[in-house]
């Protein structure tokens, strides 16, 4: 029997302890987990490539995190075959052992938690709590999944006539193609390798290259949890060379993305095309890109409206698809709730986040620095710079939380996803009008409504079309179980990872009628 799930706690890094206990845990990586290789995985064997891809601290750019052999065109077919093969024997084993493979990796995981948090600073460059809570959430998938597994085994209930007994039985898809972003570089990628893994999948995880080192120790904890050789593959790779290989193959039938909208639509189209010898039409779980907003309504409370926008835009540096990128406020507190937000932002920290005080850390590398900074000089002609602007690239990649009043909702700024800490502010004159600039990007992720309107809330629940959609706080932050998560539009396919019905993505139902 196992316990009821309940989400990982955060740290508190308030309490002294805690605080040594990170900084100890940075030391610890800085000598111990740094700089190392890392090889691809394939059917448990260790392949070193010539080629490699280096992964740097973004605050650091000249620190070496890791190094990770590069899959070739050859070697991910390999992997394909190798996780085809295992798949034959893997969708055999008990849901309930599959579980405990979880249920242990997930302890051993804990075990070491702030020192894969202390890795995911250094990677990824995430402040301290960003760290902590995407490790937590990685703990969170596995710890949900294992427990909806165990329930799942038991089929759902159909009903039987007399002479016959029906069942409704959940059976495995096949080899999953596991492809996830840089932003939530263990949760997301933990989550969307579990989640075939214990549906009797096998899994060939393409790490995000700017990330790769996070996704080698995960297999590592993987195979010491008890996962067999074959059912778990690990190959780098670029996207065009070994993406496409990964995705065309005849013998993938499920592709679990998580990233760009660019990139997740080039997989469903691609997944679409029915290969020489394949027997079956390929799954396809994208989860892609936002556009979020943040509504503030004439009679909302300031200080929640403020700290609710500040806190969507800039943690992690705006890096998150869940980013509330747009304050869409009405006149009657326009002026007050902009100022505010100026004045909290203006009172943090931008710069090293292995330091307890920093709120916002770099971003991810050189060419998401220019695209911010592209898209800030856009900023300039579109809006009022209210705030930042500014950057530093000198030694890692280093954005002031930026701030545009006054944009159109058709700007350019009010738009795209920046993917950075850029926030932009429309005035609008009636919750009519707020309701129609947040619904008028082509996303829907997440959004957020600051009021103490109960007719607003009302409507906003049936009018404002954004897979999570939340009242009075900030629009990031979902936790597994709690705040199933994925979007609509041109956010994905709306899979909702750490939900009910997300396992049953990952598996095929089967009816089965006996008569007697
Ligand atoms: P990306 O699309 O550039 O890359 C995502 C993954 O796809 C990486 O592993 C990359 O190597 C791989 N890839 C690239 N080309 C490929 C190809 N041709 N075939 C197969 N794989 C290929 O995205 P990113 O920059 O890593 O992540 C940021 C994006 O992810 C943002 O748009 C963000 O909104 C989105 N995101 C969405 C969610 C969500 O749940 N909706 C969560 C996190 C991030
Ligand atoms: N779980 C992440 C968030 O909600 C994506 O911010």
């Amino acid at each position: 029997m196992t316990t009821p799930y309940r989400h990982e706690p955060f740290t508190d890094f308030s309490v002294k302890e805690n605080q040594a206990a990170f900084e100890k845990a940075l030391k610890t990586v800085n000598k111990e987990w740094l700089g190392k290789e890392y090889p691809l995985v394939i059917n448990g064997e260790r392949i070193t490539t010539e080629d490699k891809i280096v992964s740097y601290n973004p605050a650091k750019k000249d620190e070496v995190v890791g190094t990770v052999s590069k899959a070739t065109k050859e070697l991910a077919e390999k992997a394909v075959n190798a996780a085809a093969e295992a798949f034959k024997t893997w969708r055999y084993t008990s849901p309930e052992g599959r579980a405990n493979i979880l249920f242990r990796a997930a302890a051993i995981v804990r075990r070491q938690k702030h020192e894969f948090s202390a890795l995911l600073v250094k990677e990824a460059g995430k402040p301290w709590k960003e760290a902590d809570a995407d490790t937590a959430e990685a703990i969170d998938f596995m710890e949900y999944y294992a427990r909806q597994m165990i329930d799942m085994a038991k089929g759902k209930p159909i009903e039987s006539r007399d002479g016959e007994y029906n069942q409704y039985i959940y059976t495995p898809t096949g080899v999953t193609v596991s492809i996830p972003p840089w932003n939530f570089l263990f949760a997301i990628m933990a989550g969307i390798t579990v989640a075939p893994l214990v549906t009797g999948n096998t899994v060939v995880l393409k790490p995000a290259s700017a990330t790769p080192v996070i996704a080698a120790r995960f297999v590592e904890v993987l195979e010491e949890a008890g996962v067999p050789n074959g059912v778990i593959n690990f190959v780098p790779g670029s996207g065009a060379e070994v993406g496409d290989t990964l995705v065309d193959h005849p013998e993938t039938s499920i592709i679990t993305f998580t990233g760009s909208r660019e990139v997740g639509t080039r997989i469903f189209q691609r997944a679409a095309v029915v290969q020489p010898g394949q027997q079956h039409l390929k799954q396809v779980i994208a989860e892609m890109g936002g556009k979020d907003t943040v509504v503030v309504d004439k009679d909302g409370d300031v200080e929640l409206a403020a700290q609710s926008i500040f806190a969507s835009a800039f943690g992690f540096a705006g890096q998150k698809c869940s980013a509330g990128s747009r304050a869409v406020v009405h006149a009657d507190v326009y002026d007050e709730v902009l100022n505010r937000v100026i004045e909290i932002t203006e009172a943090q920290t931008t710069g090293n986040p292995e330091k307890h005080s920093t709120y916002m850390g770099p971003v991810i590398d050189a060419a998401s620095y220019e695209k911010i900074m592209g898209y800030i000089e856009i900023g300039k002609e579109e809006g009022r710079l209210v705030s930042g602007g500014t950057g530093d690239d000198s030694k890692g990649f280093f954005i002031q939380p930026t701030i545009f009043a006054d944009a159109d909702p058709q700007s350019r700024i009010m738009q795209e996803e920046i993917f950075g800490p850029v926030l932009a502010f429309s005035k609008v004159s009636s919750f009519d009008e707020a309701l129609e600039v947040a619904n008028n990007t082509e996303y829907g992720l997440t959004g957020a409504v600051i009021t103490n309107n109960r007719a607003h809330i009302d409507r906003a629940k049936h009018e404002f079309h954004v897979g999570n959609l939340y009242f009075n706080r900030n629009c990031t932050g979902a936790i597994v179980g709690y705040h199933p998560f994925g979007g609509f539009k041109m956010s994905g396919t709306d899979s909702k990872a750490g939900g009910p019905d997300y396992l049953a993505l990952h598996m095929n139902a089967k009816t089965v009628s006996e008569t007697y």
